[in-house]
């Protein structure tokens, strides 16, 4: 190796479908980058991809029959590497190849399993179409909300894996095939205790072809992020509240109906928190100590009240049907708590997660 990766051996893998006019300059391009391994895991594109396995012999061509999925294709890509490093990128040059040295080199010097190839991180830049920059800003938020929230772009498919992390990947079972097993992926890794930092990188449109990226892509992972992180333990446990509350004043109520209320009202947010604390929240690493985040969940268990109230009261003004009004105003609180839980009350410490944007 003459690229400054020392004794380490670099390997690329490109999951591809319909690509070829993208491939055939890709490869050239990778080669003048003196990788050890390309390997490229094809679904059996229609549009002649297989005619380039003559073309560029030192490639590794992986061709699936009756199989699809981009992240399922890297898994395979995976299963066929020994090198120290794998390099996972897309083939429509959206990934600059000339970042592949930078990010190798950061793997190195941060002694990272996993780099992710970052577009929210300082120097970083996403250069997609509007509609896609919006649905990619989405779809991290809702990430961050319900996963990790320290890493910033865990929906990349740019990436530097370890050895040691990519053939841990290449033996877990029933991970996400499509795009949304990206995140999966990530999840699996954090959880695992696999170190994770970003690199910047700047994200373009697709030289030429089309994103192979469908509505039901965009379905499964709302699912996911929905069923699989906290959002909806977070929902089943503010329900759980409902139930606490009204049940502690029916017991109570005979005693003082106005104190019994107010009984109601703290017992039902101290269950809240324990619950949060010890079930939905459990894999955090909390940024604060018990005490202060009990205080936290008490003074921000007051405000999606006023929430309520404030998007009731405007929208009633502007001419809504009062439970429309107020069904909308429920809505706007809950998503207002839980952003206030996650971000702050069950927020994480900030360090977990390096990334390359101070140097
Ligand atoms: N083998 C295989 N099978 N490859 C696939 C499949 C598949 O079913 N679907 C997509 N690919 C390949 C494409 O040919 C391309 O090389 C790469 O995976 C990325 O696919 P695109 O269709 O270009 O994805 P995108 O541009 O919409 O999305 C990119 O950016 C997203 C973030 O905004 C990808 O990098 C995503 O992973 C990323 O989440
Ligand atoms: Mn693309």
């Amino acid at each position: 190796m003459d690229q400054g990766y020392g004794r380490f051996n670099i390997g690329v893998v490109i999951p591809t479908y319909n690509e070829y006019h993208n491939l055939i300059n890709l490869l050239p391009t990778l080669k003048n980058l003196d990788l050890d391994n390309v390997f490229v895991v094809d679904d059996d594109s229609q549009d002649g991809t297989c005619d380039l396995i003559s073309r560029f012999p030192d490639v590794k061509f992986v061709i699936r029959k009756n199989q699809r999925g981009l992240v399922s294709a890297e898994i395979e890509g995976m299963r066929h590497a020994e090198n120290d490093f794998l390099v996972v990128m897309d083939a429509d040059f959206s990934h600059d190849p000339s970042t592949i040295v930078n990010m190798v080199e950061y793997a190195i010097r941060s002694s990272a399993d996993v780099v992710v190839g970052s577009r929210y991180v300082k120097h970083g830049n996403n250069g997609d179409r509007f509609s896609r920059k919006v649905i990619s800003y989405v779809a991290n938020k809702l990430v961050n909300l319900s996963f990790h929230p320290a890493v910033k772009d865990a929906t990349s498919g740019f990436r530097v894996y370890s050895k040691k992390a990519y053939k841990f990947l290449s033996t877990e079972e029933k991970i996400k095939p499509g795009y949304t097993g990206q995140v999966d992926i990530l999840e699996r890794l954090i959880t695992a205790g696999f170190k994770c930092s970003e690199y910047p990188i700047s994200f373009t449109s697709r030289k030429t072809g089309r994103s192979k990226l469908k509505i039901r892509d965009l379905i499964d992972f709302f699912a996911f992020v929905t069923f699989r992180g906290n959002l909806l333990k977070y929902a089943i446990v503010g329900a759980s509240g409902i139930i606490v509350n009204e049940l502690v004043l029916y017991f109570l109520h005979g005693f003082h109906p106005v104190l019994a209320d107010l009984v109601a009202i703290e017992l039902s947010i101290t269950t809240n928190f324990f619950l949060n604390d010890l079930w939905t929240f459990k894999n955090r690493k909390k940024q604060f100590g018990f005490a202060k985040r009990i205080a936290l969940h008490n003074v921000f268990s007051m405000l999606p009240g006023a929430v309520n109230f404030i998007f009731y009261f405007s929208l009633y003004l502007k001419g809504f049907e009062y439970l429309d009004a107020n069904l909308l105003g429920i809505a706007a609180a809950y998503v207002v708590r839980y952003i206030l839980s996650s971000s702050i009350v069950w927020g994480e410490k900030k360090s977990k997660v390096k990334s390359a944007e101070g140097e």
